[in-house]
């Protein structure tokens, strides 16, 4: 059983990559081999356009097969039996990194015909975290419903998790930011940012059961 984690906030050790990890030691309480992937460090574009998926005959037709760093992460999620992915909320959307990654994900199983739409013959759990300085879940509803619907579309069944109200700085006294109530902010982090890393730990292990139903 391998279930691929991938973190797709710049930063390696902040709210997402926390969740992300959480997660996947779920899965592996439940027995999963786990392997992380941090979009950071990993040189890449979104999708070039360059249609070698959608090529009739060809060896490249239904996955994204172009030839940078991304190809061996791509190959190893459409092999995996689970899916974690995680992305910080960031003016509205999914980061940049995370959009680059699901463009070349969604549309390499992609056919323009509606007989066969989605050219991906299996499908797999997925479990979406989102981290966001928004008070509470469902903030960005048509954000979530949308990535929910392609996900689920394209790779398998999604469900979405919310770490909501992040710590965003070590120390808010270094930056600009005097809209926020530091020591609510701190609370939060205290108390319910370990029960969302609780949450995403059980949904990380849920997955393993899920993709063991299959
Ligand atoms: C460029 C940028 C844009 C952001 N936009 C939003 C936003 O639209 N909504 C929101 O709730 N939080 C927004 N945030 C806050 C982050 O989503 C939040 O702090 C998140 O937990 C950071 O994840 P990380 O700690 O894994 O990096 C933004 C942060 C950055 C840096």
């Amino acid at each position: 059983m391998k279930v691929i984690g991938i973190n797709g906030s710049p930063r390696r050790e902040w709210n997402t990559a926390q969740m992300v990890e959480s997660a996947l030691k779920g899965a592996q309480a439940a027995g999963a081999e786990t392997t992380l992937y941090h979009l950071r460090d990993i040189d890449f574009k979104g999708c070039v356009s360059c249609f070698a998926c959608l090529k009739l005959g060809a060896p490249t037709h239904g996955r994204c097969s172009y030839p940078d760093a991304l190809k061996p992460v791509i190959d190893d999620i459409l092999s995996a039996d689970a899916l974690i992915i995680g992305s910080p909320v960031y003016f509205g959307d999914i980061t940049a990194a995370t959009r680059a990654l699901l463009e070349r994900l969604w549309f390499g199983g992609l056919a323009y015909d509606m007989s066969h739409f989605v050219l991906y013959t299996r499908q797999i759990p997925v479990k979406v975290i989102f981290t966001t300085n928004a008070p509470q879940e469902g903030f960005h509803t048509t954000l979530n419903e949308s990535v929910v619907t392609t996900m689920s579309r394209f790779i398998g069944p999604t469900e979405l998790i919310e770490a909501n109200d992040t710590l965003q700085f070590d120390d808010y006294s270094k930056y600009d930011a005097a809209m926020f109530n530091v020591a609510a902010k701190q609370k939060r982090h205290e108390e319910h940012f370990p029960l969302d890393l609780q949450r995403a730990f059980d949904v990380g292990k849920k997955a393993v059961g899920e993709a063991a139903a299959v």
